[in-house]
């Protein structure tokens, strides 16, 4: 069972507010009666729901935060190695692929979704998410490698790359530092580094857009967005004031 207003919010018929709202003016009806509280409990697979002129099917997106460990191959299936679905529960592996792709021996927050439109939006070059970074680096990593990367770099692309910020830990033979970068070009981080005489020798994401890395899964772990997760990441690609509260 679960809260009316939860229930068309989960099946796409905009944010809590919206959906209020529309069960204010009476478009919604459950098993032919018209509802107007929020808090009125549904069967999601039972009663039927109509809002409008449109059926409210349950079938709700998976959106799950993995700390991806080494060793594993963001897709969802390989004929050698092992893969980032191998990590989920069989129940959890429903429609679901990774958002974007970490390198093999790259740690760290991996989203995996059913949700194709956020997954989308998220990769869109245009929208520039934020992706940082947490790197060890065989080289010095001084102000000036910073100034580099915030000019934006060659790395073999047809245009440099976006400016990227450095934010430098410990600067030494081996350096720590995190990069901020807004773009997800393949093998991004590392061949910055290479770029500028560097050798990534360990790689972790922190961040992705609003999302954070939750620091009490252990690599390999995994867990459910909560609904404030989600709904942030929806706000930052803006999905639900562009398409006015409607997904179909
Ligand atoms: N940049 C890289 O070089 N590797 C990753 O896995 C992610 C970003």
């Amino acid at each position: 069972m679960m809260r009316l207003d939860k229930f068309l919010c989960e099946t796409g018929f905009g944010t809590r507010s919206q959906v209020k709202s529309l069960l204010k003016k009476g478009l919604v009806q459950v098993n032919g009666e018209t509802v107007k509280r929020p808090e009125q409990k549904v069967e999601e697979t039972k009663d039927q729901v109509v809002c409008g002129d449109r059926e409210a099917v349950y079938a709700p997106f998976l959106y799950l935060m993995l700390h991806k460990p080494a060793g594993v191959v963001s897709a969802t299936e390989d004929a050698r190695e092992r893969t980032v679905l191998d990590l989920l529960e069989p129940k959890d592996r429903r429609d679901v692929f990774p958002v974007g792709r970490l390198d093999k021996d790259t740690e760290g927050l991996l989203l995996l979704t059913s949700d194709g439109e956020l997954a989308h939006r998220l990769l869109s070059p245009k929208k520039h998410v934020d992706k940082i970074y947490y790197a060890r680096v065989a080289g010095q990593v001084t102000p000036k490698e910073a100034e580099q990367f915030r000019e934006g770099l060659e790395i073999g692309e047809k245009e440099p790359t976006l400016p990227a910020e450095l934010e430098i830990v410990e600067s030494g033979e081996i350096s720590e530092v995190l990069v901020t970068i807004q773009e997800g070009k393949f093998h991004q981080v590392k061949r910055m580094f290479e770029a500028v005489g560097c050798r990534v020798i360990y790689l972790k994401r922190l961040c992705m857009g609003s999302l954070s890395l939750d620091e009490t899964l252990q690599a390999g772990a995994y867990r459910q967005l909560t609904d404030e997760e989600i709904q942030a990441l929806k706000d930052l690609t803006g999905l639900v004031s562009e398409s006015s509260g409607r997904r179909n």
